[in-house]
């Protein structure tokens, strides 16, 4: 809901208040929401009238930058008029939220120039967030170049925030990072092309109350927290400005990716809150609220090293353990055996695929299972056919000796051929496999931007503009087709992959132990549904590790279940584990991939609890480390109602209880572990999991 009263914006969703003052382009307030009947005076900043822009005496960073004709950066954007919208304005050529909110838009215009900075925000009730995307239209009569424009700025009272970043690096994604910016400036920020494995733009600011803030973008973004001496900590969300300089000729228009932003009293309440929205707002098409199928990849089971028996016999193999879709993955065109070769060449490796891939996918389809098929159509080898003949599809700078990275270099995807060339061929290997499901790989960041006749400026913009092109053709040509993103594991899990990809592959590092980490980071921002998680064999192929098959079962039921390994390969017990834990986990899917999820923590425990709206819900709680006589590992359950009873089942056991929901929630419960040591002698360290199926038995 969007209530004026003079130049005061309030937007209300049903558990916070934002409101703007629109003439002084000041945010008066952002917090839980509060009672009609307030005229913000009492909250007014004194003193500035301007937008922060370069020529104003604001010197916090400031969200545009404008390099003017006779080459001065000076803006004022005086305010010139609000408009509201009962539909969402669409974004052009970029991935954004969609559905029904409420839309205010804020004008404001430079008097000498005549360029103007257009702000607008989207109320989405449903999930008490607020969506905030900027354009720049340049008015004048002469070409400016714009050198920064942030999505959101968002002015919060108080310095003594605690700022928390998703930091990590390949197969080691998405780690909780907390610190304290105290007065001074701290960015979060990638460089290399893609949202990355190292930072992603999701960013938790933590005082009195807990916001937080993401970006519907996968390439390069930024974002700012500084704490000035005014008493506020600005934050700043968007593009990266490193290497941008985007030329606009007089009245073009440069639109901003959308920034999503909200507000909660915990973290639990605020990842609530992200996951409705992203479930609601961003994912779309059929897979949106399906159902997702328990697949088997064939990547650690074989590597490139296969043909077409084998995979017929571990789609034979997995289909008989339950599995509904297998995915073929990398090593199947061209001349690929390793990564030195082939990518570009989606043609099929005859020899391996045992006749071509629409005979091999015929061949796992008979075994009463879909057949999903390995793409990275953003590469290009040295080594293929696709280089041999059009050398300048690659990204490469004339004269340099290109930086390779797994041996391969990237297509140009700015260039409108490349794009084509990309629709074409991966709508040819979508047509003559029939895939149900598309694994979108991307194994390298950018390194030697440039096309010909693209300004090095607008090059990492104009990349991932082509590369949303290529996207938004084909989810439009194959609406039924479920596509995973992966980028080397999760680096990119962003917003703006999320609205062609309705899940990621979370991480390259299948390791359990390992995984509990990467997921619970993961979860602050982004919904289980969204997370590709694999069960794989044991030593783990990342780390060495060994931890029971129970474990592993139970991190990966904590997003869209998987197994990565060769089920032939399998001892008979084993087998027999897998088809109930696939027995189980679709009989609780819906639960397990729809419900609310919420993090539990404890001293040396961590987990999740999944919580449907029928009062069933599923917890998992691992138990790390162990040293001899070391204190129970106790939980505090979440998301249940206080005063209804719940029964709760230890899975794999006859152990019941019943409790209220207030007991479960405010009690510190025992967990019943498997015996440390027999873990510890069966395995490699001591991962031990429990799991729990709770009923709710009385409301
Ligand atoms: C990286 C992915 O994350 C893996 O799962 C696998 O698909 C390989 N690429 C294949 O090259």
């Amino acid at each position: 809901m969007i209530k004026k009263n003079g130049t005061v914006y309030r937007l209300n969703t049903p558990n916070t208040t934002l409101v703007l003052q629109a003439d002084t382009a000041q945010i008066l307030y952002y917090g839980a929401r509060l009672p009609a009947g307030d005229a913000f005076a009492a909250v007014a900043p004194l003193g500035r009238r301007f937008f922060s822009a370069p020529g104003t005496n604001d010197y916090t960073e400031c969200s545009v930058i404008v390099e003017h004709a006779d080459g001065s950066f000076a803006s004022q954007f005086l305010f010139s008029r609000a408009k509201t919208y009962t539909e969402k304005p669409v974004l052009p050529d970029l991935p954004s939220s969609y559905g029904e909110g409420r839309s205010l838009e804020l004008k404001y215009t430079d008097p000498v120039t005549r360029v103007s900075l257009y702000i607008q925000y989207t109320v989405f009730e449903d999930s008490d967030v607020i969506a905030v995307s900027s354009r720049v239209v340049n008015g004048s009569k002469k070409p400016v170049r714009l050198r920064r424009l942030m999505s959101l700025q968002c002015d919060l009272i108080g310095t003594e925030q605690e700022v928390v970043t998703f930091n990590g690096t390949w197969a080691r994604e998405r780690h909780k990072t907390s610190r304290q910016v105290g007065r001074g400036i701290f960015i979060n920020d990638s460089k290399g092309g893609s949202s990355s494995h190292e930072r992603n733009p999701f960013l938790l600011i933590k005082g009195k109350e807990v916001y937080g803030f993401n970006l519907v973008y996968s390439g390069n973004h930024k974002e700012v927290a500084e704490c000035g001496e005014s008493g506020r900590m600005r934050v700043l969300t968007g593009l990266n400005d490193y290497l941008f300089d985007w030329t606009l000729a007089p009245g073009e228009s440069f639109y901003a990716p959308e920034a999503v932003m909200a507000c909660a009293p915990d973290e639990d309440a605020l990842s609530a809150r992200m996951h409705a929205f992203v479930a609601e707002h961003i994912v779309r098409g059929k897979w949106k609220k399906r159902e997702r199928p328990v697949l088997f990849n064939n990547w650690e089971g074989t590597y490139f090293d296969f043909n077409a028996e084998k995979i017929e016999e571990m789609a034979r193999a997995a289909a008989a353990l339950g599995a509904e879709l297998f995915v073929l993955d990398d090593g199947w065109f061209g001349h690929r055996n390793d990564d030195t070769s082939s990518l570009g060449d989606w043609f099929d490796n005859v020899e391996k695929t045992g006749g071509g891939l629409a005979a091999l996918a015929e061949r796992v389809r008979a075994q009463g299972l879909s057949f999903g098929i390995w793409v990275e159509p953003e590469m290009i080898s040295e080594d293929s056919e696709l280089y041999r003949a059009r050398p300048n599809f690659a990204m490469k700078i004339p004269g340099r000796e290109p930086f390779r990275m797994r041996n391969q270099l990237m297509l140009n995807m700015a260039d409108e051929r490349v794009q084509n060339y990309v629709v074409r061929a991966v709508t040819d290997v979508l047509s003559r496999s029939g895939a149900a499901y598309v694994k979108w790989d991307y194994n390298r960041s950018m390194t030697d931007c440039f096309g010909k006749g693209i300004a090095g400026g607008e090059y990492f913009h104009r990349y991932m503009l082509g590369l949303y092109r290529v996207l938004f053709k084909l989810q439009k040509r194959f609406p039924a087709v479920l596509f995973e993103g992966c980028a080397g594991g999760g680096g990119r899990f962003d917003l703006g992959m999320l609205c062609f990809f309705p899940q990621i592959w979370t991480s390259d590092d299948t390791d359990a132990r390992e995984r509990i980490a990467i997921q619970e980071g993961t979860s602050y921002a982004y919904p289980q549904s969204a997370m590709g998680a694999h069960v794989s064999a044991c030593p783990n192929h990342q780390t060495g590790n060994s931890n029971p098959m129970a474990a592993r079962f139970n991190v990966a039921c904590g997003g869209v279940l998987g197994y990565e390994l060769d089920p032939c390969a399998l001892t008979e017990g084993e087998r027999a584990e897998i088809a109930e834990q696939i027995a189980f986990y679709k009989e609780h899917r819906r639960l397990l991939q729809f419900g609310q999820q919420y993090r539990l923590e404890g001293e040396n425990a961590a987990g999740f609890i999944t919580v449907a709206r029928d009062g069933t819900a599923v917890a998992v709680v691992n138990a790390l480390h162990y040293s001899p006589a070391e204190p129970p590992v106790t939980v505090r359950f979440k998301g249940l109602e206080p005063s209804a009873v719940y029964e709760v089942r230890l899975c794999g056991s006859e152990r019941t209880c019943t409790a209220t929901g207030a007991l479960l929630m405010q009690a510190d419960i025992p967990v019943p572990l498997p015996d440390a040591v027999q873990t510890m002698r069966e395995n490699s360290g001591c991962l031990r999991s429990a799991m729990f199926l709770l009923k709710r038995v009385r409301a």
